[in-house]
């Protein structure tokens, strides 16, 4: 489905596909729980699902003639930490807006994990007074204006690459690799869990597999607190990415399944179900989440099972998309582990 669109590879190629057997045992045993590891993809500052997105920008931003990188997210975006890096390997700029999407315990929130790798990197971080919107912001265009005015060239990356034309071809490629795997390995899965926000993961996803009757096995766990929009954005980005992969079949609101239950308190704030998470998948697995994205799908995913979301037998692959490094803002939170 990507042969026709150029790559620039910022990977190591596929992820692993990791079985997570004391934590599907804990649960009662009666699914399969399977880590895609999209957290381990690459040596680029620590990787994450930015990286499959951005290889497929990355070749238009060179072609462009552009030389900064211009791109916005939170304080703590991962997303912006992968744009600095991007930048840095292919020798360009970069210029980051990091607004205020989520209110903080730590003193050191804006000193270090994401924020400080990016100083590290070489980004221009500017810190700006704006709360969570994944919408497109005036400080970003502002900031694209303000790389020209100083005699730069910018490349526009949206929050999470995800509006951008291109942001959501690499998680087509995603279920291509697992297509791939599921192949070698003799199995297939009945779902696919993964976190949604921006969209363009989910969205990627969703194209990749309709392509095999499974667009509406792509559970998406909501962690934006703003699922309408986010929802909107998913099928907007799906209907876009499928026309452009030429799928050939419709890509309509009922495919974007999204749980909209586990997002609460905010965005960026993890409530004690998603910190139980984290714990509990740390204990179990030795597997690290985030308490922004994927502490709040596995809860997602933990919750579902309990329930009886998932039949009996069910092979569930939950996509690990990074962000670890966000922790280091949360050190209040997890203060007696
Ligand atoms: C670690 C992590 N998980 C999940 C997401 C959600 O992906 P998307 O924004 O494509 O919906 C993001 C980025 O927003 C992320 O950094």
């Amino acid at each position: 489905m990507l042969s026709k669109f150029d790559r620039y590879p910022l990977t190591f190629g596929p992820t692993p596909i990791e079985k997570l057997a004391r934590l599907a045992e804990h649960l009662g045993g009666d699914v399969e729980i399977y880590a895609k590891r999209e957290d381990c993809n690459s040596g680029l500052a620590f990787g994450g699902n930015k990286l499959r997105k951005l290889e497929y920008i990355v070749p238009d931003a060179i072609k462009s003639g552009a030389d900064t990188l211009v791109s916005i997210g939170g304080v703590q975006s991962n997303h912006t930490r992968m744009v600095a890096a991007v930048a840095a390997k292919i020798g360009f700029k970069c210029r980051l807006v990091q607004e205020s999407w989520v209110p903080h315990e730590d003193a050191v929130y804006d000193r270090v994990g994401n924020i400080l790798l990016s100083r590290i990197m070489g980004a221009d971080v500017q810190l700006v007074d704006e709360g969570f919107d994944i919408g497109i912001r005036q400080s970003w265009t502002d900031a694209l204006e303000d790389v020209k005015a100083k005699g730069g060239k910018p490349y526009p990356i949206p929050a999470g690459a995800s509006v951008h034309k291109y942001g959501g071809l690499g998680y087509v490629g995603f279920a291509e690799e697992v297509r791939a795997q599921e192949k070698a390995q003799g199995f297939a899965f009945d779902y696919i869990v993964v976190c949604t926000v921006t969209g363009s993961t989910h969205a990627g996803m969703l194209v990749g597999f309709a392509a095999d009757g499974r667009e509406r096995k792509v559970i998406g766990i909501d962690a934006s607190f703003t699922p309408a929009q986010t929802k909107a954005q998913v099928l907007e980005i799906a209907q876009r990415t499928a026309e452009l992969v030429e799928l050939g079949k419709p890509i309509t609101a009922d495919d974007v399944v999204l749980v909209e239950d586990y997002a609460y308190p905010a965005y960026g704030v993890p409530s004690a179900e998603t910190k139980d998470a984290i714990r509990l998948t740390a204990k179990l697995e030795g597997m690290i989440t985030d308490p922004v994205y994927e502490g709040k799908s596995m809860q997602g995913l933990i919750d579902l099972v309990k329930k009886g979301y998932f039949p009996k037998g069910a092979k569930i692959l939950y996509a690990h998309l990074g962000g670890a490094p966000a922790l280091n803002g949360y050190a209040y939170a997890f203060r007696n582990g």
